[in-house]
């Protein structure tokens, strides 16, 4: 698939409509997520519980994935070595690991522990009873899982120069802040939309003056893009340090997108963590996570009304989504000085 979008972007041409609307196209490329590493959860989501079922895990790489804390975190599977049911459904607080079907038991490291009407089984238990572990990074609080990832981890060394002063490790989960909607529209023009402000002008009117249009930026990396949003008024941004490498400027919001589907937005209360999982060609699920630093700025500046800027992002894409199924629509033109961040995105799935 090289050169489908030629790296030029004033020549280029954009992703061609069969990548939104085709199964197969479709079924390929998040065949291709499993390689990647995907955002599991924040710390804090353990604090209280400390068994937590990654629902998204099983579209993102198709395995059932939970966390369990005890004095280190671990990511396993979530299957049950019985016969299959998912031992967790819900986040609780345990010291065990209990099937709901049959009752086998598990530690919190996963080694099976006792199973009932078991007693006459032959060479059992053996270490396939145990429920299997996967890959689990951490950075400065924020928990990454994989099915044998390979790509994308160095991403973090991004985060780490522009925003690593924030205390990051200490943002406290908010679960009033959780969100998740089922949207008719394919995953990639979701993504598409979050990559560029161009549209802020035309469809957030309220974002709009919050935010210096002229002054928007796109940063592109390997693995992923970041836009910082400038602030109109100087009291809903950030307090930088002399150590920020942007001391100075009246930063509002820095949105980092990383490859395929996570969106870390920061802002001077926190950190609004979007997760875009696809669940058909045509059907994606968004979840909203919110970790709090300052709770007296929620309300304020770009990171004020998420939900309001949700919704109109929602109408737009879900809109979009019938016109490129389109027999008069296949391919569009980029402007470059808006939509670097959608060429960015679209030469690495087509790459
Ligand atoms: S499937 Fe879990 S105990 Fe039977
Ligand atoms: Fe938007």
């Amino acid at each position: 698939m090289t050169q489908i979008i030629d790296p030029d972007i004033r020549k280029a041409q954009t992703l061609p409509s069969r990548f939104y609307s085709d199964e197969s196209t479709f079924a390929e490329i998040v065949s291709g997520f499993s390689d990647c590493w995907h955002f599991a959860a924040h710390e804090s989501q353990l604090a209280k519980d400390n068994i937590l079922p990654l629902d998204h895990m099983e579209f993102l790489v198709g395995e059932s994935m939970l966390l369990t804390r005890d004095d280190t975190i671990r990511c396993l599977s979530n299957v049950c070595t019985h016969r299959g049911m998912l031992v967790a459904t819900e986040a609780c607080c345990s010291s065990t690991l209990r099937c709901g079907y049959h009752g086998r038991t598990f530690g919190i490291d996963g080694s099976f522990r006792n199973m009932p009407e078991f007693e006459q089984v032959e060479d059992f238990p053996s270490p396939s009873d145990d429920l299997s572990s996967f890959d689990l990074n951490h950075w400065r609080g924020l928990l990454f899982a994989g099915n044998k990832p390979s790509r994308f981890m160095n991403c973090l060394e991004e985060l780490k120069g522009r925003i690593g002063w924030m205390p990051i490790e200490s943002f406290e989960h908010d679960p009033s802040r959780h969100r998740s909607y089922d949207i008719d529209a394919n995953w990639a023009l979701y993504v598409d939309n979050y990559l560029e402000g161009f549209h802020i002008p035309y469809v957030h009117g309220d974002l709009h003056e919050e935010l210096d249009y002229d002054s928007y930026s796109t940063e592109l990396f390997e693995g992923g893009v970041l836009q910082v949003g400038i602030a109109r008024d100087s009291e809903s941004c950030f307090n930088l340090p002399k150590s920020s490498p942007d001391y100075g400027q009246s930063i509002a919001a820095y949105y980092y997108w990383l490859y395929p589907g996570l969106m870390l937005n920061f802002y001077p209360w926190g950190l609004s963590v979007n997760l875009v999982v696809p669940l058909s060609v045509e059907r994606t699920r968004i979840v909203y996570h919110g970790f709090v630093w300052d709770r007296s700025k929620l309300a304020e500046g770009a990171g004020g009304d998420l939900d309001k800027v949700e919704a109109e992002d929602q109408g737009i894409v879900e809109a979009t989504q019938r016109g490129v199924k389109s027999g008069a629509y296949d391919r569009g033109r980029y402007s470059p000085t808006r939509e670097s961040g959608v060429h960015h995105f679209h030469r690495m799935l087509t790459s």
